[in-house]
């Protein structure tokens, strides 16, 4: 047997290889300038080190959450094709430990001297500000949206005003989709987004492999370090200074986890494929999903959001769980051990445990396509960016005497864990559906759950929309 010698690190020199690619200085392309980040505390966000170290004072702080849009900035990347873009995101759940390597620019950047850039012309011409605090963060967001020409109201719909109201900043938007974009400096740069997979240095300690290999082989050498993907779970964390492991390993640059594959029976998800593109490249293959996403956060969460990160935080009102669970999909990881599957049902434990090995990824989840009949419901106390009191995915199958052929009621927020009513799915198997099947469907279904009672809603309401979800859904789309 062939041994490998160690070099003074106790690394073996094939392992060395995969896991300590560069030694270059962590830098950051800040406003078209270059930046060392050496010294930076990765865990600070990008936000407070653009205000307090950078002084760049134009990106506010509101909520400090993800919530309000007011720390809105851009980052320069690749899409799938290899095309420059523009992404809002919201640099409070930015750490710094993901920056190396990134494009950045803030509301500072835009004017040329005393010459506005459209978008801020916009607002001006259009009386879209007034005591100003939330302007900065519109006007990145609009920013984005200019050069992808888009404008709709999902350009902006995670960015919140107090004063002005929103009719005015609509109608700034509105005059930009008129306008005739001219080639200027930022479309130049769209030309030089960071190639995808490029492999950075980073600062304090945490990695940033392109590889799975190479994630993989560092998780097995820090045992104790955790996965970070999009950061818009334990960003908010981090914002809000709640302690993390010393080190981070983050996934959002494996070129692996970026895959979408799409084929007649399945779709294969890679862990780390921010929702915004599952909106957009999935668009009309499964309709639950089409009605899901529009619900799930604002554009600036989307564009960072994973499926994977969705999974690893396994909350109980994760909203693509159900959705994973109604589709019987397959969670595909990994570790240096090797690969394993693990089906969906059976993957949520308990309050947040699930049945991933502390040393495995989540590499992909596997969905299978249908022709059933599925749709999606989500219930908040606000129609957009809000948190879910109940959500329901539905797919159900009938045969020609309209006997229920294949049926899944997949509920969050209603238990410990995302969770499949399976006694009822059993109850509706085999029976025609008719009136009274619904309606008795619809008794057990309220007695198949022991939901919390919040601030968000009774335990009794929530027992009611698990019912009245499912009555709707049979109304609406197989009646
Ligand atoms: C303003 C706001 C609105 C939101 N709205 C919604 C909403 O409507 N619905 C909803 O469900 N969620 C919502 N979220 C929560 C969050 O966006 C989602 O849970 C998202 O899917 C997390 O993905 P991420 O990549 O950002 O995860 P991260 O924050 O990077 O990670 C989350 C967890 O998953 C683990 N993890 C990440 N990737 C992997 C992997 N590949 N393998 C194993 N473990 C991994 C991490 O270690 C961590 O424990 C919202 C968040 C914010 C800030
Ligand atoms: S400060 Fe509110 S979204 Fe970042
Ligand atoms: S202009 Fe004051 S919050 Fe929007």
């Amino acid at each position: 047997m062939a041994i490998e010698s160690r070099s003074g690190d106790g690394l073996t020199a094939s392992r060395r290889a995969l896991i300590v690619p560069t030694m270059t200085a962590p830098m950051l392309r800040l406003n078209q300038r270059a930046i060392d980040l050496s010294e930076v505390d990765p865990a600070e966000s990008l936000l407070r080190w653009l205000r307090r170290r950078q002084h760049l004072t134009g990106t506010k702080e509101g909520c400090g959450d993800g919530d309000c849009g007011a720390c809105t900035v851009a980052l320069l990347e690749r899409d799938a094709q290899g095309r420059g873009r523009y992404r809002a995101v919201n640099a409070c759940l930015l750490p710094m430990g993901l920056m190396a390597g990134r494009d950045v620019l803030t509301v500072e950047a835009l004017a040329d001297g005393e010459q506005l850039h459209p978008v801020q012309q916009a607002m001006v011409d259009s009386a879209g500000s007034q005591c100003g605090y939330c302007t900065p963060g519109f006007v990145m967001s609009l920013f984005a949206g200019y050069y992808d020409g888009e404008f709709s109201d999902h350009v902006i719909e995670g960015n919140l005003c107090r004063c002005t109201g929103y009719q005015s900043i609509r109608r700034a938007a509105a005059s930009l989709a008129l306008l005739r974009r001219e080639p200027d400096r930022f479309s130049d740069s769209l030309q030089r987004a960071p190639e995808a997979g490029d492999e950075p240095a980073t600062p304090g300690g945490w990695q940033a492999p392109s590889t799975l290999a190479q994630a993989l082989a560092l998780k097995a050498e820090h045992p104790r370090a955790q996965w970070i993907a999009g950061a818009t779970d334990l960003g908010v964390a981090l914002s809000r200074g709640l302690p993390l492991p010393g080190q981070m390993i983050a996934v959002d640059r494996v070129r692996e986890l970026h895959q979408l594959q799409i084929d007649e029976h399945s779709v294969r998800i890679g862990a780390a494929v921010p929702l915004s593109r599952l909106e957009t490249e999935l668009a009309g293959v499964f309709p639950a999903l089409d009605q899901m996403l529009p619900w799930f956060a604002a554009r600036q969460v989307k564009n960072r959001a994973t499926l994977g990160g969705n999974l690893g935080s396994a909350s109980p009102i994760g909203d693509l769980l159900p959705w994973l669970l109604a589709q019987d999909a397959v969670v595909e990881v990994q570790s240096a051990a090797g690969a394993r599957e693990l089906p969906v049902d059976g993957y949520f434990l308990d309050y947040r445990k699930t049945a991933l090995r502390p040393d495995e990824l989540i590499v992909a989840v596997r969905v299978p396509r249908s022709c059933a009949i599925q749709a999606a419901y989500k219930v908040a106390k606000r129609q957009t960016d809000d948190i879910s009191i109940v959500a329901a995915v539905y797919v159900l199958a009938l045969d020609d005497q309209r006997r229920i052929s294949h049926v899944r009621l997949a509920y969050g927020g209603v238990a410990a864990i995302p969770r499949r009513a399976l006694a009822v799915e059993q109850y509706l198997h085999g029976r025609v559906l008719d009136p009274d099947t619904v309606s008795a469907a619809c008794e057990l279904l309220r007695q198949e759950y022991t939901p919390l009672s919040d601030h968000r809603g009774s335990a009794d309401y929530r027992r009611a929309l698990v019912a009245s979800l499912f009555a709707k859904f049979v109304e609406e789309q197989v009646s």
